[in-house]
């Protein structure tokens, strides 16, 4: 692959920052890096390959002679810049939920729907990080044996909401340990020793957006509108890789368990952690900062005998949830 033009927009962020550990880690061809922020962050410097970097501000004109463009500023940013990018001749592979659904853009995990990521005009979708995890957990055992209705329960880190979020939950837990009073500013609770509903919006359907996201992206994935998901996403006190439980009924049987260990052994990203003796099951302590999620508690479902399978996942979500997923697009372009 010939060397590219990068920009990272939004590279102080929680996200921004694990796209320079990943594009180092996966050795990905990087002609130049520009580092774009707001305004407070202009002048901080960052590390790349040996060497700090400055960080601009964002403006119109700072993708000109990009190739990629990184980005996760949050959606009015990406909405905001879009015409920018493009009109620059650069390709967006775009972070937040501004162009998931829209036809015509590309909503990719690359293990799983390659094929879409060419069909873009400009701008990729990188999907939101429950529904990444939840799918790479979920499609090694779709691609045979087909699944119809999945029940899913988050257990989702602060990293999702960003970097202030991350920071809160250490201030407010020490403010527990201290027995002092503690505003939350980022989240709508206190985050110390407590977890809550996911902070975004609940629609009238009682879903909140995230939930909904997962419905909607899953679908637009997979390229099936007949697959049922029923969500629950809660914030926990864990500052980054989300876990999901995850309950798979399937159209005509269920593979067994040592059929779905097989599956997951043959499916690159994956990696299975299952020891039943020790009781040792996917952490998001040992999820986090690996590149591939992890599966486990993989066990026929007592109430839905053949038809239906329990497995536990937890996957770094600043990773494969998001940087890593968004990198590995670009290394399919
Ligand atoms: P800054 O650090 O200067 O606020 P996170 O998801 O961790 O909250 O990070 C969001 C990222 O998006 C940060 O790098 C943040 O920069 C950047 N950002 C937020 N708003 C803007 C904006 N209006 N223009 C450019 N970058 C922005």
């Amino acid at each position: 692959m010939p060397a590219k033009h990068v920009v990272i927009a939004g590279a102080t962020g929680a996200v921004g920052r694990e796209f320079l550990t990943v594009l180092e880690k996966l050795d990905f061809p990087v002609a130049s890096l520009r580092l774009l922020a707001s305004k407070r962050s202009a002048g901080q410097k960052l590390r790349f390959r040996g060497e700090d970097i400055p960080v601009e501000e964002m403006s119109p004109t700072s993708f000109k002679g990009a190739d990629l463009a990184l980005f996760s500023a949050g959606s009015a940013v990406s909405k905001e810049y879009e015409k920018y990018v493009t009109d620059a001749g650069c390709v967006m592979i775009d972070n937040s939920s501004a162009f998931r659904l829209r036809e015509g853009t590309p909503l990719v995990i690359p293990e799983i729907n390659p094929e879409s990521a060419k069909k873009h005009s400009g701008v990729i979708a990188n999907p939101n990080c429950s529904t990444i995890i939840m799918l790479m957990a979920v499609f090694p055992l779709h691609r045979r044996y087909r699944v119809h209705r999945i029940v899913v329960s988050t257990y989702q880190a602060a990293s999702g909401a960003g970097w202030a979020a991350m920071e809160e939950l250490k201030e407010a837990t020490r403010a527990v340990l201290e027995n002092r009073p503690f505003v939350p500013q980022k989240m709508p609770f206190p985050y110390g020793f407590n977890l809550f509903s996911h902070n975004s919006a609940v629609g009238e359907n009682g879903y909140n957006e995230e939930e909904m996201k997962m419905v909607k992206e899953t679908r637009k994935i997979l390229n099936d509108n007949s697959i049922a998901i029923s969500p629950t996403c809660i914030r926990v006190p864990v500052l980054r890789a989300h876990a999901e439980s995850i309950h798979i009924e399937f159209a005509e049987k269920a593979p067994s368990e040592d059929e779905a260990r097989q599956l997951y052994a043959e499916f690159p990203g994956v990696r299975v952690v299952d020891d039943r003796a020790r009781n040792h099951f996917p952490m998001p302590i040992e999820a986090s900062g690996q590149f591939d999620c992890l599966v486990g508690r993989i066990r026929a479902d007592l109430s839905l005998p053949g038809r239906a399978l329990n497995i536990f996942v937890a996957g770094d979500q600043l990773l494969k949830g998001a940087a890593l997923n968004a990198v590995q697009i670009a290394q399919l372009l």
